[in-house]
């Protein structure tokens, strides 16, 4: 008889030739069990999704309690339903005025699709504009926006129209102008190796949209919920868009995804034609029970704050002589060593003190730590001298 590892990769579609093969049986906090029992810790949460912990109580209770009234019932946007409508609200309030109106969808790929097609329809522009090195998902209009070729070349022809900008670059904003439906960026870059803004880069660009008439997209899929010390990024910054984006940590473990603008623009999906974007299961009751569930536990436990005070515990106590320096905020941070084969010894050294950790998409020097905003001080303490334990021997192999 086949194992499970034999079937996984005789069935489950494969997109790497590496696939990590760790057979989980149960997870629970920032912990996940394999079969043989052994514990590993979620330094990246499933890539920024698990912020308040797998199978956070509050969650779990969310969903059971859903289960017991109903799940599917209509295509989005025909029937009220009140996990959605709760949720829309809450996350309304907690959001600038202008950001009142939520579109929910399944994924963060989906949540920019519906973005990029309602600048388009709320402005009447052809054009578009995104970042170099920037991921924004992987269905076709979110491919032509991905800011790296090689990406994308087999995927070829993409959406016309789509221009690069590079971030950071104050130069490269004059291109913006009266034929441009939107900009598209992550207010931190997440997969470019947590890039952040510098010298008010994001007020600059907000400025030249302002002028231009041009739409700004914020992708906060992995910044959002309150990963990077505050509830979204752009409250770093004190600049608004126009459009955002949401997924990831959105659902506590549940797929969701969501697309907010202001009701004005919003409502331009109304008309000519209606139905402007459409989706089955978009807004699904269960995953907006859960998806309330978390953004209350963020908010009330005032988790963004936190994740503040822990991501500087981590930079204080991460001293080693391998790490160049540590970029990002809160607990989004990319710990840069500058050397690639370093970095893949590390890697492997990390997995052997049962560290679940990832790097970046488009960086291959630095890794990333972001546990679920949940982790304590002294599970803190734990990882850091794990990361020393698998640095010291990366160094000396
Ligand atoms: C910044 C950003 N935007 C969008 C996406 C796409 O989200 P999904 O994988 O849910 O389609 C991702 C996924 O990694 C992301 O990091």
């Amino acid at each position: 008889m086949l194992t499970n590892r034999q079937l996984f990769l005789q069935h489950v579609g494969q997109t790497s030739d590496q696939p990590l093969m760790l057979e989980i049986e149960r997870a629970e906090g920032i912990y996940m069990y394999d079969n043989r029992g052994q514990q590993y810790i979620d330094l990246i949460s499933g890539v920024s999704v698990n912020n308040i912990g797998h199978r956070h109580p509050a969650v779990v209770e969310a969903i059971e309690k859903q289960l017991e009234k109903y799940m599917h019932l209509m295509v989005y946007g025909e029937m009220v339903q009140s996990p959605q409508v709760k949720l829309a609200k809450y996350l309304s309030d907690l959001l600038p005025a202008s950001l009142d109106a939520i579109y929910f969808v399944n994924s963060g790929s989906e949540a920019m699709e519906g973005a990029l097609k309602l600048a388009k329809r709320a402005t009447g522009r052809p054009h578009i504009k995104s970042f170099q090195h920037a991921y924004h998902g992987s269905t076709h209009g979110a491919l032509s926006i991905l800011g790296d070729e090689e990406m994308k070349r087999a995927f070829r022809p993409l959406l016309p129209g789509v221009e690069k900008l590079e971030f950071n670059n104050f130069q490269s904003l004059e291109t913006i102008d009266a034929t441009t439906a939107c900009v598209v960026v992550e207010p931190i870059q997440a997969e470019a190796g947590i890039i952040e803004p510098q010298n008010n880069f994001l007020q600059a660009l907000r400025e030249r949209c302002n002028q231009m008439g041009a739409l700004l997209i914020f992708d906060e899929v992995q910044t959002g919920m309150g990963r990077t010390g505050k509830f979204f990024a752009f409250e770093h910054y004190g600049v608004v868009p126009d459009i955002m984006t949401l997924a990831k940590g959105l659902g506590g473990g549940m797929p969701i995804g969501a697309f907010v603008a202001s009701k004005t623009i919003m409502d331009t999906l109304k008309t000519n034609p209606m139905l402007g974007h459409i989706t089955t299961f978009g807004g699904h009751p269960v995953s907006c029970a859960a998806s309330l569930a978390t953004v209350k536990v963020i908010h009330e436990e005032h988790l963004a704050e936190k994740a503040h005070m822990k991501g500087q515990r981590i930079r204080e106590k991460l001293k080693h002589p391998t790490i160049h320096h540590i970029r990002g905020k809160g607990l989004f941070l990319a710990i840069e060593l500058n050397d690639n084969e370093l970095l893949k010894r590390f890697m492997d050294e990390a997995f052997k003190e049962h560290l679940i950790m990832d790097w970046f998409l488009f960086s291959d020097t630095a890794f990333r730590i972001a546990p679920p905003l949940i982790v304590d001080n002294y599970q803190i303490d734990e990882i850091v001298k794990k990361i020393h334990t698998a640095l010291d021997r990366a160094q000396t192999i």
